[in-house]
């Protein structure tokens, strides 16, 4: 997939790029909400389930796992065009001539998982490599193969590689997942979509980015009963047809850009989001202090620069309730906020990485198990701090937002990954913040 330019500049991939931002601005203006990665991922899969061409508008071209996974796609044979200034991709999946994923492609994304189920489902078969752990966890892929194996499918593991056959093609089935697992559903519903019969999903995830996926699929001609609720029941096609799907806007994206309006004051308009998919989130922010307008697909977030947040806890759990890709983002928050406030992470067993970070800045954080206590303090101090995930870099990055003096945020690449333009979007607001070598 052609490579496509983040903040004007080639994205940085050699580790020399780092952010520099210096503290204390008020955020005011507007910033365009983009299409979500946690649904663009998935929904480019669906480009494998079919001879037709299917397009995709609102799509986060400029992230590096949109590339990467244009990248794995096409190595299967998918045809790919990219619309740049229309933020459009164009993919046509006519000749599958490959069912391998390589180890040097999944390690770059754990999400290349999710061609498993929709190649096994055309192809009849699918070597795709483990992706293994990350920084936030072991993450096993376990419900994903048992699912499928469910369905018919024969699994082995050989040399670091899932090595799935279904010869005789996948069979309808009734599955329970014994944890929700958000890539699990999608990659089993996509499985489902090529197959006659009903396979029912129970205890699905009902993140809105496994919605959109469903949305796409009943386009493309599958029938799905229950979309949005924990138990999908899936009609496939052998055939699919052509489709044109717009990606529903980043939830994910918009809550981060809510936390740095709670963090540095002012009033900033965030245009073309999905109020209804953060509920949660907005709640907990309108009792620490937030207030919020919504205006059709657009959320006005204020706060005056000099009032202070309340402290609040909240615990990370599947969707309706906290994401956990916004804890970190949440707890840079509570660093700054008045008295205290508890974060419990129940999703990944590693996801405080960012809190040695926040302490080196001024934070008074302490860790007990998966719970962390975040105790207000009156101001961050700017420092040169490391990424070490996707969430945990843009949560120092708010921090370099609301810190006194200057903020380098180095490894930057995992912003690259999740955040389109974040760089120009919160400059665009009124932050000083720049990428430098
Ligand atoms: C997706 C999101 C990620 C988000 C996460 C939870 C994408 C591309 N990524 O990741 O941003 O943080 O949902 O909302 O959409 N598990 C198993 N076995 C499995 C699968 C999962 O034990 O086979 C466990 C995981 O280790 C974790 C929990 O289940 O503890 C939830 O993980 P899951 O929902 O699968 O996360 P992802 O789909 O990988």
């Amino acid at each position: 997939m052609a490579v496509a330019t983040v903040d004007g500049e080639s994205v940085a991939q050699d580790g020399l790029e780092k952010i520099r931002i210096v503290g204390g601005n008020a955020l005011n203006g507007s910033i365009a909400v983009s299409g979500a990665k946690n649904a663009a991922l998935p929904l480019m899969c669906v480009s494998l389930l079919t001879e037709q061409p299917i397009t995709f508008t609102n799509m986060p071209l400029a992230l590096r796992d949109i590339q990467n996974m244009g990248d794995l796609l096409a190595h299967l044979g998918v045809k790919i065009t990219v619309e740049d200034g229309k933020a459009t991709l164009h993919l046509q999946g006519g000749n599958i001539d490959n069912s391998v994923a390589p180890y040097d492609m999944v390690r770059k994304m754990r999400a290349s998982i999710l061609v498993l189920g929709p190649l096994l489902a055309r192809t009849g078969k699918a070597r795709v490599s483990l992706p293994g752990g990350c920084a936030i966890g072991t993450r096993p892929v376990d419900l994903h193969i048992a699912a499928l194996e469910q369905m018919g499918a024969i699994i082995k593991i050989e040399d670091g590689y899932i090595v799935a056959e279904a010869p005789n093609g996948l069979q309808p089935a009734k599955i329970l997942f014994p944890k929700v697992t958000v890539t699990g559903t999608e990659n089993i519903m996509m499985a489902a979509a090529l197959v006659e019969g009903e396979t029912v999903l129970a205890n699905a995830a009902m993140e809105p980015e496994v919605t959109d996926l469903a949305e796409c699929l009943v386009k493309m001609g599958v029938e799905i009963d229950g979309i949005g609720t924990s138990r999908l029941v899936i009609r496939g096609k052998k055939q699919l047809q052509a489709a044109t799907h717009a990606v529903i806007a980043d939830r994910i994206e918009t809550g981060t850009f809510m936390i740095a309006v709670a963090l540095c004051g002012g009033e900033v308009r965030l245009q073309n989001a999905r109020p209804d998919t953060l509920t949660a989130l907005m709640s907990l922010l309108e009792k620490a202090g937030v207030k919020f307008t919504e205006d059709g697909s657009d959320i006005i977030v204020s706060k005056p620069k000099d009032v202070r947040l309340k402290g609040i806890d909240i615990m990370t759990e599947p969707y309706p309730a906290f994401p956990t890709d916004m804890q970190a983002q949440f707890m840079t928050m509570l660093t700054l906020c008045e008295g205290a406030g508890m974060v419990t992470e129940t999703i990944f067993e590693n996801r405080f990485m960012h809190v040695p970070e926040l302490v080196r800045m001024g934070a008074n954080i302490s860790v007990q198990g998966n719970s962390a206590i975040v105790r207000g303090v009156d101001q961050l101090k700017g420092a040169p701090v490391m990424a070490t995930d996707l969430r945990a870099s843009v949560a120092l990055v708010l921090a370099g937002l609301v810190a006194e003096g200057e903020t380098f945020v180095h490894r930057i690449y995992h912003l690259d990954r999740g955040y389109e333009h974040v760089v120009e979007k919160l400059s665009g607001v009124g932050a000083q913040i720049e990428r430098v070598r």
